[in-house]
């Protein structure tokens, strides 16, 4: 990334979001749906206070736009001071939404002022660019939040009343095939990367083999059809409570209107359409379906040897995609390579590799202080944003979340 382009990629991020909360009411901006879930409002505002807090209050003469701000819209920087609690943001209608979006103002307005002077662009680029992808992972977090928020509501309003992609899902093509061998994980090259992607190693893989595409709602619906959510059998100790604790009987947001299944979607209530990739599942359900098949997740060190054989095309369904042909936000078939459409779990837990070090200062707390018990994720989704992706991408949730983009690629 060049000098110029840290100012131009900064500006895009931030109209990007704003973009997206565009179709947004005051009020669908404020609710919160579930813990998991934060206000539209509470994103718009923590995104701009990282910035804020990382960068603006550490140059001389700077003046926080509101201090009471740092408390509001402190995610879990514990090194940095206490925070409102996470269960309750839904609670802050002050400060509005009109105030909100002039603190967004104000903070871009200082830092791209500032980053005219180039000392100051050398200096800050890296913040600036975990900013940038911090601003991109909220953006993620907003289509999801809403979407969660809006399925609570028996109208089941659409977030935008657009048409969904008619794309179909591609052919199955041969799987793609693992060697037994050592192979290098982890980023490399000059491009930005997030610290739990290094440091770059070797691992050993047994030969495996991965399917080209994703898992369809057709072939979930088979497992169902089968007993898969009542049978003990294909489940993990803590799916199957989870199974019977929520009364999962299917991915989250399918349901049954007059004998017909449909799914809540981004752009209201839809058919199940049974060629797309599943969606709205947990790790569980993930293992629970591999298992029944005869076939396992992989891992995520066997994910990206073969993501990184299929390279990035340009038509793959990340959120760009959808927006820039005023499309839903929904996935309806599988990428051309390995990311897009859905977030893939994989059999990893989420760990920091050999050597890990967290980034220094408060910003270390980013990733690190997460690595137990959650499992790793690839491949962005439908919410991500193409300029976010890569294939040493590692993403990462507890075990049980389905809320986000979540689904399936087996292994065997
Ligand atoms: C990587 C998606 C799990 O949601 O907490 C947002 C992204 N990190 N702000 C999360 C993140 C800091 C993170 N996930
Ligand atoms: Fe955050």
């Amino acid at each position: 990334m060049t000098l110029d382009s840290i100012t131009d990629d900064f500006r895009s991020a931030r109209s990007f979001t704003e973009r997206l909360v565009a179709p947004l009411s005051a009020e669908d901006c404020l609710v919160q749906s579930m813990d998991d879930v934060s206000p539209t409002r509470w994103h718009l505002a923590h995104t701009t206070w990282f910035f804020e807090t990382f960068v603006l209050c550490e140059q001389p003469g700077y003046e926080a736009f509101d201090p009471q701000f740092n408390f509001l819209f402190n995610s879990y920087y514990n090194t940095i001071g206490a925070q409102y609690p996470r269960g309750q943001r839904g609670l802050i209608s002050r400060p509005g939404r009109e105030q909100i979006l002039a603190y967004r103002k104000h903070v871009d307005q200082q830092l791209l002022q500032r980053l005219e002077c180039s000392q100051f662009a050398a200096k800050y680029r890296p913040l600036i660019e975990v900013g940038i992808q911090h601003e991109q992972q909220h953006q993620e977090l907003i289509l999801t939040d809403i979407k969660h928020v809006l399925s609570c509501n028996p109208t089941w309003p659409k977030y935008q009343d657009l048409p969904v992609d008619t794309a179909k899902q591609t052919a199955r093509d041969a799987p793609i095939t693992i060697d037994e061998g050592l192979y290098e994980i982890g980023h490399t090259g000059s491009g930005f990367s997030f610290d739990n992607e290094s440091p770059c190693h070797r691992v050993f893989l047994p030969a495996s083999s991965l399917e080209s595409r994703l898992v369809t709602c057709g072939e979930y619906r088979e497992f169902i059809d089968a007993g898969g959510y009542e049978r003990p059998e294909y489940w993990l100790s803590m799916g199957w409570s989870a199974v019977n604790q929520n009364q999962w009987q299917g991915p989250m947001y399918w349901m049954s209107v007059d004998d017909q299944t449909m799914q809540f979607t981004l752009a209201g209530l839809c058919p199940l359409d049974l060629d797309a990739p599943v969606t709205h599942v947990s790790f569980f359900e993930a293992d629970a379906y591999a298992r029944w098949r005869g076939k396992r997740l992989p891992t995520e060190f066997e994910w990206e040897v073969a993501a990184s054989r299929a390279p990035l095309g340009n038509e793959e369904p990340f959120v760009d995609w959808f927006v820039d042909r005023d499309l839903a936000i929904h996935p309806t078939r599988s990428p051309s390579g390995f990311c897009g459409s859905v977030w893939q779990w994989t059999a990893s837990n989420y760990l920091g590799y050999p050597g890990y070090q967290p980034a220094r200062g408060a910003v270390g707390e980013y990733s690190g202080k997460f690595m137990c018990d959650q499992h790793v994720l690839r491949g962005g989704s439908v919410a991500t944003h193409s300029s976010h992706i890569r294939p040493t991408y590692r993403n990462f949730f507890p075990a049980a979340t389905r809320w986000q983009f979540s689904g399936i690629r087996l292994a065997e």
